[in-house]
């Protein structure tokens, strides 16, 4: 069965498990994989396109598993909804890199979404993300950095080659694969403070960045 937003956040008021959210799952590799994996957890899995969701939702029903909610909506539409604090891992694998400076905008990992990412998430909770695309990776190092509420590693203990079936194909062409794991951390009075000013600064900066492109 296919969720639209409305839907999913109708099935998730009523489900206390922990959350996995898998944004752009593609036609649910992994999220399936993880369903069958994490049996006690319910993984959300968003994808864009129709086609991919049913394939999700399809995969799903042939592994026999009753734990992936597929939610047809794009993940900036999603992650403001979810409950703060509901979520145990966002993952985001090999999301649409749009390469041309112009369309960077579109991309998932900006700052706006990883407010809407860290609030969704509980304490402990992890974000992690790959790409194949070097400045991507950038970008989401040195966001993740400026965010005083998550720690990040650039080495990671999940392995890229069973997260997707792109991983096989790029370490085969010799591709690098920039992983990052960013956790949610607990803040004293001090660092909310200077949370406060980081958002403002960033928020801004951000901002300004993309009035400009
Ligand atoms: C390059 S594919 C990667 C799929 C999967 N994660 C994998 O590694 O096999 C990116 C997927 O993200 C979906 N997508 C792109 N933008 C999205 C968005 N804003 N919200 C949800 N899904 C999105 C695309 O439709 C596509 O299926």
């Amino acid at each position: 069965m296919i969720f639209d937003l409305a839907g999913a956040l109708q099935r998730l008021a009523g489900d206390d498990r922990p959350l996995e959210v898998e944004v752009g799952c593609g036609r649910g590799h992994f999220a399936v994989a993880q369903a069958q994996a994490q049996r006690d957890r319910l993984i959300v899995a968003c994808e864009l396109k129709s086609d991919r969701c049913r394939s999700t939702a399809d995969r799903a029903a042939r592994a026999g598993v009753d734990n992936v909610l597929v939610v047809k909506t794009r993940g900036e539409e999603l992650l403001p909804q979810l409950r703060s604090q509901s979520v145990a891992v966002v993952h985001i694998y090999f999301p649409d890199p749009w390469p041309k400076t112009r369309h960077r905008r579109r991309r998932l990992f900006r700052w706006d979404h990883l407010l809407a990412m860290v609030e969704a998430l509980e304490l402990g909770g992890e974000i992690r993300f790959v790409t194949d695309f070097a400045d991507y990776g950038l970008q989401a190092r040195v966001l993740t950095a400026l965010y005083p509420q998550l720690r990040t590693e650039r080495q990671s203990t999940f392995d890229a080659r069973t997260l997707s079936r792109y991983g096989p194909r790029l370490e085969a062409l010799g591709k690098t694969i920039v992983h990052l794991t960013a956790t949610r951390i607990a803040l004293g009075t001090e660092d909310d403070a200077e949370r406060g000013l980081m958002n403002m600064l960033c928020g801004s900066a951000h901002r300004q960045a993309q009035q400009q492109q």
